[in-house]
């Protein structure tokens, strides 16, 4: 017990701060459905971070925050742009279409992101009664493979959303690993780059449960109560969900735990660069690292390390670090990557 892996970034637990801060709102009683003072200092936080006329909203978790967002943004003859990776394409089950009734237009993509030619060529027969029409463009992050938008990229996916009148969304499930690694304020990179609405992710940073949804557009907002509670997101005893943001943006502790968790996947791909016949397949720029292994070499060390398989049929797998990764976990892990190399009998 206790073990650390490479998994996922919401392997890891809480952080101590976080739990701490779990425990002192826990003293007595609190108002509940958000009207308690803990929630309220953590839209306090977030209007200082994105400005005072910011919505901003507390649901359990990303699916959730992502599904409530879309069918904030959306009528159910709409449609959906997002990358074929995008987490509301492949991991939400049919979460998003049941919800939003949009139909998804899923974009190849070989680095996570999206990118303007593609979009523009995605919206099409606009105004014909007989299609789908393209309402929202929902990108990640950073993207599911762990690269980070640069501002101006999304300013420009932003630019083609509204040259169609279409609105952008942002999966930020790893929003304060992207504004770690972009050395930028959140609000650079979302707002002032024309993002509509936001899921901001607290779990994987150190939360135990616990997201938001922004409205930068406040017209967006005002079925959003109603939208929450029908998709059975609004916590009752939501102190519990405020306390954890309050704590996580006062004093930069997201900052603190994102980069570290960003800094020990560069440190994982610096030493497993060296190992022959490993490669590394995607840009490091946020908490993960992907790589080719001979599967037999993935099983073996999986035994002690768990991780996921990515796409198996290129043998690529997926490495996450998290806020409590450590450079002791990294030297082990390469060790035994290593050997496992050396050892294998068959290594294809
Ligand atoms: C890109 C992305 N968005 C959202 C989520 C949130 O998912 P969950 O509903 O499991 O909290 C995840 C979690 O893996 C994710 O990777």
């Amino acid at each position: 017990m206790g073990k650390r892996t490479f998994a996922s970034d919401n392997y890891a637990g809480v952080h101590p701060a976080i739990l701490e801060a779990l425990i002192q709102a826990n003293e007595g009683h609190a108002p509940s459905y958000a009207s308690d003072a803990y929630t309220q200092r953590a839209v306090g936080r977030f209007k200082e971070l994105f400005g005072e006329d910011v919505e901003a909203f507390f649901v359990y978790n990303g699916t959730g925050a992502n599904v409530s967002a879309l069918s904030a943004m959306t009528r159910s003859y709409h449609a959906i742009i997002c990358s074929e990776l995008a987490h509301i394409n492949v991991d939400e089950s049919t979460a998003p279409e049941h919800f939003t009734g949009c139909k998804l237009l899923p974009i190849p993509t070989d680095d996570g992101k999206l990118y303007p030619h593609q979009i523009e060529d995605r919206i099409q027969r606009i105004g014909d009664q007989h299609h789908a029409q393209a309402k929202v463009i929902s990108i990640s992050q950073s993207t599911e493979y762990g690269t980070v938008y640069t501002i101006d990229e999304v300013r420009a996916i932003a630019d083609t959303a509204k040259r169609h009148n279409l609105l952008l969304h942002m999966d930020g499930s790893r929003i304060s690993n992207a504004a770690v690694a972009l050395n930028a304020p959140f609000r650079a990179f979302t707002r002032d780059a024309g993002v509509d609405v936001l899921s901001f992710g607290g779990t994987k940073n150190g939360l135990m449960f616990g997201e938001a949804v922004l409205f930068f557009n406040p017209k967006l907002a005002s079925d959003f109560p109603f939208i929450r509670k029908h998709a059975m997101q609004l916590h009752s005893k939501m102190r519990f969900i405020g306390a954890q943001f309050d704590r996580l943006l006062a004093d930069d502790l997201w900052a603190v735990n994102a980069r570290h968790a960003n800094h020990m996947a560069r440190e994982l791909a610096t030493r497993i660069e060296k190992i022959n016949g490993v490669t590394i397949t995607r840009k490091v720029e946020a908490n993960s690292v992907f790589v080719i292994l001979p599967p037999v070499v993935a099983s073996k060390v999986q035994e002690e390390y768990f991780f996921y398989p990515w796409n198996e049929k290129i043998n690529e797998y997926r490495l996450m670090c998290a806020f409590d990764t450590t450079l002791e976990d990294i030297e082990d892990f390469v060790k035994k990557l290593e050997k496992a190399m050396i050892t294998s009998p068959i290594r294809r």
